[in-house]
């Protein structure tokens, strides 16, 4: 392997990419340097826009047909990147999406009407781009280039890194990615994986795939690993204000993927190798979800001890050093802190090592839907009422506040267990519509206030005065349906914005107040927590929403 500065020839007989008169130096500097981002995802869109918006020309790949049109129509399907933006990007020539070639087509998706349809002999899906009448070739032309990988002078890749089943990693995304990259790269091109992996992969899999074709990474071409830490939802830290943390293969790898990122972000660090910028990200989700996994053992201790975590972890937080806030919850969720540790644990393990705080971690934070669930039973009890045949609302599936992705979210289990023990369980978020919860649909239920609504006569299950299966009074509450059917596909919250107005008389009435049990699974914002402690019956609180709330104390269990 060449070192920074030798002046060899590689092996194209071009000079070496070290010179500082590179042309790619040059492109990035001057951002005419074409960026491919691979996978547009939570990830890869918003990063797509922020190297667009700096100035570069930028091609979005990425095997999902419908998310490649959405993009080219200008239509934003992730919250933190406004549609109005991607549009003015797209329709200014700055961005465009397009279909991700194939890899290998054993490694594509089986069957014949996959995301990227049939390929035709020229490459493209049928039904994608066909060739132009000869008037509009040349347009064509240029078009049909900048949907080729080779094209770009510099490719990041932020495809998914999911678990298998067995919860070990599965890079099958990665590989498939890297499959398409090798049969077009060129000299001088400069590949970025910014998707979260165990330490050795850029190397490992990465490096050795792209070489099976004749160049040299860091020869022939640059090649650097750079973990992606954007916070989706959170517009306090966009992704320009994240350091970016990169480790190139070679020193001269570093300096231009490092040189790539300090157009867009304001403070870039470098590692000395991929390896170790693999293991930063690992380190920063391992601390997440260690120091979750001790707040949630922190709170099951609390609950034998009746003391209240919440009060307990805030007065911890008055001390000015040494100390640093986590807070408990019904359990991790998302693509990333549920997952990443066990990428660490995995490489561990395959190294002879046993991430004994990882596993730990991963027990206990696993353990939180069933404790919710336990929550709610008890809190029921309490009130004489039993689950089986008991009303529950779910407030918030997404992983987390205020964004629509629901991977992961520990409210998918916390419903299946709920629905396992015999509740008719809806749910409520303004950011998710639709829920799919094994292989049925759920709609996101239109918070109605008890007070726009005229009484029915069947007052629906009487509480503290009931049977013991929980069917006193009426198992149909204020309408002809049946209490497992949605009682309203609307989405309206309760106090979303504009806050009490936004109540619904709908044609389905079904107010918070006949629901047996509120459970806050995600706070989020846009939610009226007010008046949701005015109208719920019982809430079970796993994340302290209500703690603003005066009135209503004792109707709210708090995790
Ligand atoms: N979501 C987050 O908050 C977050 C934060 C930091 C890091 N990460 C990491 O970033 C990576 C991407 O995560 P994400 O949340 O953006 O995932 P995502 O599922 O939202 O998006 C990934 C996109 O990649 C596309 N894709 C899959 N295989 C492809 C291929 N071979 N070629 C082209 N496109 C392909 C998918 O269709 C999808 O649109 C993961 O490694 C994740 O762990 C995610």
């Amino acid at each position: 392997m060449l070192s920074a500065g030798d002046e060899q020839p590689n092996a194209f007989g071009a000079k070496n990419m070290s010179s500082p008169s590179s042309e790619l130096e040059h492109k990035i500097l001057d951002r005419s340097a074409r960026i491919g981002i691979i996978g547009l995802g939570y990830v890869g869109l918003p990063e797509a826009v922020m190297f667009a918006q700096a100035g570069f020309p930028v091609t979005g790949f990425d095997v999902n047909a419908e998310r490649v049109n959405k993009v080219n129509a200008g239509d934003s399907f992730i919250s933190d990147v406004p549609s109005e933006v991607l549009a003015t990007l797209v329709s200014s020539g700055r961005l465009r999406a397009t279909p991700m070639p194939a890899g290998n087509a054993s490694s594509l998706p089986s069957e014949p009407d996959g995301p990227l349809g049939r390929r035709s002999a020229a490459g493209y899906p049928q039904g994608g781009p066909q060739p132009p009448e000869p008037q509009e070739a040349a347009s064509w032309e240029i078009t049909q280039q900048l949907n080729n990988l080779s094209a770009m002078d510099c490719l990041c890749i932020c495809v998914p890194t999911p678990l298998r089943k067995s919860r070990d990693p599965d890079i099958s995304y990665i590989v498939e990615a890297v499959q398409a990259i090798q049969r077009e790269l060129r000299p001088a091109q400069l590949v970025i994986l910014e998707s979260t992996t165990y330490p050795g992969t850029t190397e490992e899999v990465v490096q050795s795939m792209l070489e099976a074709g004749g160049l040299k990474a860091g020869v022939d071409f640059h090649l650097a690993f750079s973990p992606e830490r954007v916070n989706p939802g959170d517009s306090l830290h966009p992704p320009c204000s994240i350091p970016k943390v990169v480790g190139g293969l070679t020193s001269e790898c570093t300096r231009f993927a490092s040189l790539l990122y300090e157009q867009v972000v304001s403070k870039v660090l470098t590692v000395s190798s991929p390896r170790a910028a693999e293991m930063v990200k690992l380190l920063e989700n391992t601390f997440r979800s260690v120091n979750i996994g001790l707040v949630n053992e922190l709170a099951l201790m609390c609950d034998r001890f009746q003391l209240d975590v919440w009060e307990i972890i805030d007065a911890a937080a008055s001390k000015p050093f040494g100390f640093m806030p986590f807070y408990p919850g019904p359990g991790l969720g998302g693509h990333c802190i549920p997952v990443d540790p066990f990428y660490l644990s995995w490489k561990a393990r395959s190294n002879g090592f046993e991430a004994r705080f990882i596993e730990l971690a991963g027990q206990v934070n696993s353990y939180m839907p069933k404790h919710v669930v336990s929550k709610v039973v008890d809190a029921l009890n309490d009130r004489e009422q039993s689950i089986k045949g008991s009303r529950i609302l779910i407030i918030g599936v997404a992983y987390k506040p205020d964004v629509s992705d629901t991977r992961e979210s520990p409210a998918l289990e916390i419903i299946r267990l709920l629905q396992s023990r015999g509740a008719y369980v809806h749910y409520h978020d303004p950011h998710v519509p639709q829920l799919l919860v094994d292989d049925k649909i759920l709609d996101s239920f239109s918070l109605v206030s008890h007070s726009t609504i005229e009484q029915p006569k069947s007052t629906g299950r009487n509480r503290g005065s009931r049977s013991t299966n929980g069917r006193s009074g009426s198992s149909r509450i204020g309408n002809t349906r049946g209490a497992a059917d949605p009682p309203s596909a609307q989405i309206s919250s309760l106090g979303s914005s504009p806050p009490p107005s936004g109540f619904r008389s709908t044609d389905e009435q079904f107010p918070v107040s006949r629901f047996d049990c509120v459970v806050i699974i995600t706070h989020h914002s846009a939610v009226d927590y007010k008046s949701l402690v005015k109208e719920a019956a019982l809430i079970v609180d796993t994340r302290n929403a209500t703690k603003d709330v005066p009135f209503g104390r004792e109707k709210i269990v708090k995790l």
